[in-house]
Order: structure tokens, then sequence, then C-alpha cells
């Protein structure tokens, strides 16, 4: 259309670069009509996850029933696993809504990504250890109750009880698929003698719900946007077909859909051939696509293969004819090297010239003498995977609100995650995608009201290791 060819003439390349945008933004944009349909075979999907095991969105049962109050109190630990750092958070719940975090966080290696899953739950064991001695609860008498969140399929079985089904997101520990994350945890601790207990297992997407809901009752749903892409919200036990075990306490439990599967089939999502390429790439192939497409871990990645490709059609960094040797790059070849924060970073830049995303080219992807055109055309990817990804997540809030219906009140969706929190622009084209999908709402803000839940799956935990507590009869407070 009209607005395009001004932005692809404002770009100012060659005809051939200028052809080869026009054919990227046509295969990355979504229409509203395709929103549509993408969100119809979602809640298809989730009616399917609901009522059957093994399907490919799984809609995972938590067995975390009804909500907190908000008057509770008490300290409990929580450890994140599952983004790009490990997290060991010490949670003091102050009743009325309000709570305190003090947090140490790790970087996990490969190594231990890819190692024995022993090896890892030493290493959390560890910085647990360290964690407890600098806040002075090394002495504790009483055991402390942990949240552990972690952030993987997990079929549960109780609230600290499950079976870790598949790895995602670059993790591949061996001796973990089939067994208990819980068990294999406490081991570690006790081989330590750390005077901690393992009392809640919890997706991320859960904790980040429960936080959110903390102090939002009307929220619905917490998702995450992060190195991962997922989200829970609640249903009612009646709808959950599958469900066997018997009376709740609750009419009411909270759903780790797991949907960054959906679609595996590739019927609906308009996969490139740079989403193929990604994924065939990937230690998980055939796995994750709609993840694949929507969150930090990838997204970056997509944006490489599409310059990628460019260069190898001579269209890029020493176009046709004007060979530079000093654009030479190993890292723009490397697999993973080209970070979605990169993408912020250059999507942030709104300098005249683009001194921001050269200086992004040149110090992280050692590309010199870039173009300011070039500068433009990677500003155009970026904008270009960065707004698909948007527009899928608020498609999937779209399901999930449609699926549940929307009350006259509106409703809370929790969401946590570097992409949701520092990706410019990301929070403004989820809105402008559920504007597009509930045409019905004036102004959709007010009914599907999106709010960062900082630190949502940490204190998340620590809420659920609350709720665990309760359920044992402890007395809370
Ligand atoms: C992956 C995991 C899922 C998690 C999400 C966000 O999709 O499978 O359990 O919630 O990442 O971290």
């Amino acid at each position: 259309d009209a607005q395009e060819a001004t932005e692809i003439k404002e770009i100012g390349g060659s005809p051939a670069q200028e052809e080869y945008m026009k054919n990227i933004i046509n295969e990355f944009s979504l229409t509203t009509e395709h929103l549509c349909k993408i969100r119809t075979r979602f809640m298809k999907e989730m009616d399917k996850g609901l009522e059957k095991e093994g399907c490919t969105v799984a809609m995972i049962p938590s067995y975390v029933e009804g909500r907190l109050t908000g008057h509770e109190r008490g300290q409990f630990l929580a450890l994140d696993l599952g983004g790009t750092n490990l997290r060991v958070v010490l949670v003091t719940l102050e009743g009325e809504g309000k709570f305190k975090t003090v947090s140490t966080k790790a970087r996990v290696s490969d190594a231990l990504k890819n190692g024995p899953m022993r090896n890892l739950c030493d290493y959390i064991a560890e910085c647990i250890d360290t964690f407890l001695t600098e806040q002075g609860l090394e002495d504790k008498e009483s055991e402390l109750p942990l949240g552990y969140t972690f952030s993987f399929p997990v079929l549960q079985t109780k609230i600290n009880r499950g079976t870790l089904s598949q790895w995602t997101k670059g993790f591949a520990c061996t001796g973990a698929i089939g067994k208990d994350p819980v068990m294999l945890l406490q081991d570690a601790l006790l081989r330590k003698h750390l005077p901690v207990k393992v009392s809640a297992l919890v997706n991320d997407t859960v904790g980040t719900l429960l936080s959110n809901a903390y102090n939002k009752p009307n929220t619905l749903a917490g998702l995450i946007l992060g190195t991962g892409a997922n989200g829970a919200y609640i249903e009612k036990i009646s709808n959950i077909k599958k469900w066997k075990d018997g009376p709740t306490k609750s009419p009411e439990m909270i759903i780790n859909m797991e949907f960054g599967a959906f679609d595996n089939e590739r019927q609906a999502l308009p996969l490139t051939r740079f989403d193929n390429k990604l994924d065939r790439e990937s230690i998980n192939p055939h796995s994750q696509i709609f993840e694949k497409m929507i969150s930090g871990m990838y997204l970056g990645e997509i944006v490489r293969n599409v310059l990628v490709d460019m260069i190898d059609r001579e269209l890029l960094f020493s176009p046709k004819g004007t060979f530079n040797p000093n654009v030479w790059s190993k890292e723009i070849s490397t697999m993973w090297a080209f970070e979605t924060s990169f993408m912020s970073k250059i999507e942030e830049d709104d300098t005249e010239n683009l001194s921001q995303t050269k200086e992004v080219l040149d110090t992280s992807l050692n590309l010199s003498n870039v173009s300011v055109v070039e500068c433009r055309i990677v500003k155009k990817v970026s904008e270009l995977v960065g707004k698909r990804a948007a527009r899928l997540a608020a498609t999937a809030i779209a399901g999930i609100v449609s699926h549940c219906g929307i009350p006259d009140e509106g409703v809370d969706i929790g969401i946590d995650g570097s992409l949701f929190e520092f990706y410019p622009s990301f929070k403004t084209r989820m809105y402008e995608a559920l504007q597009e999908l509930f045409p019905e709402h004036s102004d959709i803000r007010t009914k599907i009201r999106l709010g960062l839940a900082k630190d949502g799956s940490g204190v998340g935990a620590a809420l659920t290791a609350c709720v665990a507590t309760k359920a044992e009869g402890t007395k809370v407070v």
C-alpha cells in the first residue's frame, strides 16, 4: 500500500534493495484478518488441550487453586530457573498486597545447560547456600519454604510434584526428562544440608499471574514475554474435561498453557523461510514454533537470518561491485550472535543518521563502515520481526480473553519478561493488535489492561510456596 511504498522509498536504497524490502515486508506483516484466523485456531487448540492429555497446547493444570487475599505474611524463598539467569529471591510478604524482595542472580553456562541434571542441581544448591549466608539465614532452625519456578513443560500431579516432559529454550540436561524436578533439587539441597524445603513447583507464567493478582484482583492471566513465551490463566474446573483428580477446594484452577508449542502443525502461522531455517538449526526442531516467532531467545536470530540472506544476495554490507574488506564480520555469520537486545537498541534509535544503530553494528557485530541506508535496512528488518512478535503475543491474549469472556470491569493481564519490559513499543504494538481484534470495544486498553508484573515469576513462586504452606495447615502469619 501507499504507506509501505513511502517507507521503502525513505530507506533510500537501490532498486534491488527496494524490491527485497518490499517482499519481506509482505512476508512479515500480519493483517487483522490473519490475526483473527490465528485467534480462532488458538481457541480451538485451547479447547482440545482442556479435553485430553498429549495435545499440542498442553493446558497443564497447575494445582494452584484459587487466589491469595493479599493479607498473607511471612518469609519465603523463591528460585527461578528457565530464563537467561538463575535467580534466588527472598520474598517478605507484608500483608495489604505489599511485599519486599532481595535477590541474586547467576548465569547458567552452556555447559550446565547441556550437562547432567545433577550438576545443574548442585550448582543451584550452591547458589542458594551462598545467598542464605549473605542474608544471615544459614542457621535458621525451621526450614524455609521454597517456591521453585521451573519454567519448562512439567506435567504436574500435585503442587510440589511433577515430571518434566521436555526441555525448551536451549536447555538439554541429561537425566531430567521423565523425572521430578522437585526431587532432583531437594536431593541436591540435602547433599548440602540446607534448611530449605521445596514446597511448590510453579511455571513462571503461573507465578506471574499470582503475583499480579496479589494486588490486582481482576487478574485473568499471566504471561512471560522474555527468553521464552507462554501464558497461564484462571479456568473453571468444570471446563477442564480431562480433570480426573476428583473434587477440588476451589471451583477454579490456574492452567499453564504451554502455548509456545501452538501450531507446531504449521496450519495457521505465517512462517517465513527465515523462521524455517531457525527451526531447523535449533536444538528442538518442529517444536515451540509459536515461541520461536515471539520470544527473546529467537527474534535476533530471525533478523540475522534476513541480514545474512541479503549479504548472500550482495544487497548488504558490501553491495555488488563495492567490495569493502573492512566490512567483514565473523559475528554476523555466527548463529545467535545477533541478540534480541540489539534489536531493542536499534529500534530505540531516533537519531537522524542512526548513529546508535551504527554503533551496535560496529561494537557488537564487528561491522564497520556501515552506511546510513544499511542502518535503515537493519532497523526496518528489526521493526518487522519485533512487530510481528508483538502482534502474535497479543493474539494469544485475545484468544484467552475471548475464551473466558470480558467482564464489565475488564481484566488485568500480568506480564513479565525482558521483551515486554524493555523492547520499545512492544506494548503499544500489542495494544494496536488487540484493538484490531476487538473492534467492538472503543478503547481496548481499559478492558484488557496489560501491566508489567516485575519479578512476577520469583514473587509468584514465593506466593505459591505460601499457598502450599497454608494448604499443609501450617500457620503462615
Ligand atoms: C517455555 C517453557 C514454558 C515457560 C516459557 C517462558 O515456553 O516451555 O514453561 O513458561 O518458556 O519462560
